[in-house]
């Protein structure tokens, strides 16, 4: 892949070095775009030598090919990210401005995945304009790598650290799987870039589409050209749960993993998604544009670290150990994104101490509700119509149901958790 490594002015600049070189350790070419206040805090060799390119940092400079270098680089590029992004970036991504090399390569990339890694100080990064302008980006399918809490270069401590290279570059290889799902991305015909542009061009919150997002089904993570790791969700509590949704008014975006489910409701747009990455992708595109989501999926922890495009021969008597990385988690990185106005409830099969984990995970993945299965009840769980579930609020309350149909629990789920939002 071909990354364009934006760096804009501040103390974290001094980190972009580090993400350079990660981005190429993971096999990618890389360029670099500097701001002249970023060059105040890392200097053009370091960034030349690291990415083994010619810096670009003025757009009139006399050593360029052309003045329009900027418009060769979007077009070298596959996507761009931005690390550090200064509130001054973020502002002028936001209005549109283009004056100078890197804010105008921006406006010229808008139909690639753009990342951003914001950095500045607490107040800043509360200030409402700032935080306005991060939600209207990714209304538009920008994505973001929320800052971390921690001790600011400023002295004081509070959330607008950028996030380190590592985290970074994990979530770019996680999210750049399946690009065409991204709004506002290379698929500019679909219902949802649709609905984002009306949005532009009304000036609708993404709120008001009262739109949700459900995931659903199993993952499967490939072994081989025949053979994957998968396990026994049949998809149907997802299901039930987007056609009580449609049912009641919503629009519903539907992420589901191989399931033979059929919908037949016209306001599901239905995604069909392979692996847990490819789940990641598609659910953190959609995100922002949803009031609520609701993760029923039941996502592979773990993929073979390698996968082999043909069928792998038999081994011999020795056996043959397969080396498993860890999934993204897509619960806890919607946690992160959630604004304010959003909610979130996430799912949790436990066998014991089920309420304390799963209260336990409503805190840990900054969940507004979870909803407990137990295998202990007979009826519920994998593959069979019917369930019992025990939905956890934040506060602590607790509400548990019969053992149902999983029609029946979905509508139970719907009202509960995202009645008074108004999607009926
Ligand atoms: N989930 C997810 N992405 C993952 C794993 C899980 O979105 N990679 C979501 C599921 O859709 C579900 C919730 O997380 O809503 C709980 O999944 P569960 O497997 O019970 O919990 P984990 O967080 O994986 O924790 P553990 O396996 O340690 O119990």
């Amino acid at each position: 892949m071909k990354v364009i490594v934006g760096i804009t002015g501040g103390i974290a600049a001094y980190k972009s070095p580090l993400l350079v070189r990660l981005l190429r350790k993971e096999g990618h070419e890389v360029k670099c775009v500097a701001t002249e206040h970023a060059l105040q805090f890392v200097t053009p060799l370091t960034l030349e030598t690291v990415s083994g390119n010619k810096l670009y940092a003025d757009l009139f400079a006399s050593d360029n090919d052309h003045t329009t270098e900027h418009i060769s680089l979007k077009d070298w590029g596959d996507i761009m990210v931005v690390a550090p992004a200064t509130a001054n970036i973020i502002g002028k991504m936001a209005s549109g401005i283009g004056d100078d090399a890197l804010s105008t390569l921006l406006l010229s990339f808008a139909r690639k995945p753009i990342w951003l890694a914001p950095a500045m100080n607490t107040q800043m990064w509360e200030n409402p304009t700032v935080q306005r302008n991060i939600d209207y980006l990714r209304s538009i399918g920008v994505h973001i790598v929320e800052p971390a809490e921690g001790e600011l270069a400023c002295g004081t401590s509070g959330t607008g650290r950028m996030a380190e290279p590592e985290e970074i570059v994990e979530r770019i290889e996680n999210g750049e799987l399946r690009i065409e799902n991204y709004p506002g991305t290379a698929n500019a015909n679909s219902p949802i870039d649709k609905r984002i542009e009306k949005m532009i061009v009304t000036g609708d919150s993404p709120a008001q589409f009262k739109k949700v997002l459900v995931t659903a089904g199993p993952t499967y993570e490939r072994i081989d050209a025949v053979r994957f790791i998968g396990n026994y969700s049949s998809g149907k509590m997802g299901f039930a749960l987007a056609e009580a949704l449609a049912r009641h008014g919503a629009e519903v975006e539907l992420v589901t993993g191989p399931t033979a489910l059929k919908t037949s409701h016209p306001n599901i747009h239905r995604t069909d998604v392979e692996s847990a990455r490819e789940m990641y992708a598609a659910a953190t595109g959609l995100f922002p544009s949803c009031q609520a989501a609701i993760l029923s999926a039941a996502v592979a922890d773990y993929r073979p670290e390698h996968t082999a495009d043909h069928k792998l021969k038999k081994q011999g008597e020795e056996g043959m150990t397969l080396t498993l990385v860890q999934n993204p988690d897509i619960l806890a990185t919607l946690g992160k994104m959630k604004r304010d106005d959003q909610r979130l409830i996430g799912f949790a099969l436990e066998t014991d101490n089920e309420l304390a984990n799963a209260q336990h995970k409503l805190e840990k993945k900054n969940l507004d509700y979870i909803v407990l299965n137990s295998l202990r009840d007979k009826g519920a769980g994998f593959g069979v119509d019917t369930n019992r579930v025990t939905i956890i609020g934040r506060d602590g309350t607790t509400h548990t149901t019969p053992l149902l149909t999983k029609v029946q629990v979905a509508e139970e789920i719907v009202k509960h958790c995202v009645g008074e939002l108004k999607i009926y």
